[in-house]
């Protein structure tokens, strides 16, 4: 039996909250939407200004945003509130962010050339805080040369672009140009506040399952969804870190900043964790390999008739305790997901693969699922986290990677 010393390690609260946020509305029919970000905002405890430009105030009504904030509605450069009479310097002094939602392709055009010719775009021209745009706009201007070079110089620019999605639009067209739902652009709008713990460092994670092939059609493979390594590379991302993520057979999205290598069976994802681990700080692997791969794949699919079928297996290379056991190793974090004795197996994992931390869970709280409950392992002892979401559970293991990095330094 194993002792550890316990403690429930707390889960970040809400990262809007208190956060002074501008949001800049621009004249789009996607503008009906911006008053459920700003009522989603004002739920999560952030301070909204709103900001509109003379064409949004055609869609929805300044009293609207007036409303849901509780707070005056910026529409003109020249009628402020503010004693001053410098709403554009004011209001971006005591931003912590500035989102323009719904952001038109000639708004998205002035701010690629620097104009200031309202009060919207004279503060993101003299704003001293991040800027992100969710655009919305006909998919045919979406997809002009123009608007095109416009979101390269933008991201260039450093300016964070939210979407935009496809799907049906206004006007009767399909295809991208649809703003992001509001709950989406919240979402993001967290991952930017994030600490960035892992700046300057570079993360190499294995998700998902892996296929073994047996014949050209048939395997062995796993139920693991790959949703905690894809949250985990999302995490370490958000945390600044440049993440490679190397992903057996799913179709999860690649989240933002990622560099995703998709491979199938345990033998090719060995053979991309080993070409992308040079120079690499923290090594995760969160994949569920398969502990066993047939030893002879057919080369043509097997045919049914006989009565039993017997299958010669191979085992899998450990591709975790082969990278922990470089004399080079980077800093290496293993998953241990059992059906029982978790602290005894996980421990004993962590140990036998000399791993400096073990990220344990019962199969039953998290296979599949969105949420999780986990417990890490490291040589201080056991520290379960409160239970929640995979990506709150994500950043809270990369919080523990960043601190346990500390102090080795
Ligand atoms: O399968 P096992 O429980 O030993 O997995 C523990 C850890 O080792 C996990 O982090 C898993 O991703 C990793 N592993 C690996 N290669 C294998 C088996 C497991 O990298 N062949």
């Amino acid at each position: 039996m194993i002792f550890f010393e316990t403690s429930i390690l707390s889960v970040m609260s809400d990262e809007l909250a208190g956060k002074h946020i501008v949001l800049g509305i621009t004249g789009g029919v996607a503008g009906y939407k911006a008053a459920e970000l700003a009522r989603l905002l004002g739920k999560a405890g952030a301070q909204v200004d709103v900001v509109m430009t003379a064409a949004a105030i055609h869609f929805v009504a300044p009293l609207t945003f007036q409303a849901l904030t509780g707070r005056p509605v910026f529409t003109s450069l020249w009628d402020v509130p503010q004693e001053n009479g410098m709403a554009h310097i004011d209001l971006t002094r005591r931003a912590d962010a500035v989102i323009v939602a719904p952001a038109t392709a000639d708004f998205i055009a002035k701010l690629v050339h620097g104009l200031a010719d309202d009060l919207l775009a004279s503060l993101c021209l003299a704003r001293d805080c991040p800027l992100l745009v969710a655009p919305a706009m006909n998919r045919q201007m979406w997809e002009h040369p123009a608007t095109v070079r416009n979101m390269a110089q933008l991201r260039a620019d450093g300016v964070g672009v939210l979407g935009p999605a496809s799907g049906a639009q206004a006007c009767g067209e399909v295809g991208a140009g649809r703003m992001l739902e509001p709950a989406e652009i919240i979402d993001a709008l967290r991952a930017s506040f994030q600490p960035k713990m892992l700046a300057g460092k570079r993360v190499l994670l294995t998700a998902g399952p892996t296929f073994e092939a047996l014949d050209p059609v048939r395997g062995l493979t796993n139920s693991s969804s790959g949703k905690m390594g894809f949250a985990l590379a999302q995490a370490s991302a958000e945390a600044g870190a440049e993440v490679t993520l190397v992903a057996g057979p799913v179709s999860l999205p690649t989240p933002a900043g990622v560099t995703r290598i998709d491979v199938t069976g345990a033998l090719e994802m060995r053979d991309a964790v080993k070409s992308a681990l040079a120079g690499r700080h923290i090594f995760i692997a969160v994949a569920a390999v398969a502990d066993y791969r047939p030893a002879v794949p057919v080369a043509h699919k097997i045919k049914k008739g006989a009565q039993t079928l017997t299958l010669e297996l191979v085992a899998n290379p450990d591709i975790l305790a082969e990278v922990a056991a470089r004399p080079d190793a980077p800093f290496c974090v293993g998953f241990a997901a059992e059906s029982q004795n978790l602290a005894e197996y996980a421990e004993g994992k962590r140990r036998a693969k000399q791993l400096p931390l073990v990220v344990g869970n019962l199969v039953q709280d998290g296979l599949g699922g969105n949420a999780n409950v986990v417990t890490l392992f490291d040589a201080a002892g056991a520290h379960p986290l409160a239970p929640g979401d995979k990506l709150t559970i994500a950043r809270a293991i990369v919080r523990h990677i960043a601190e346990m990095l500390d102090a080795q330094n």
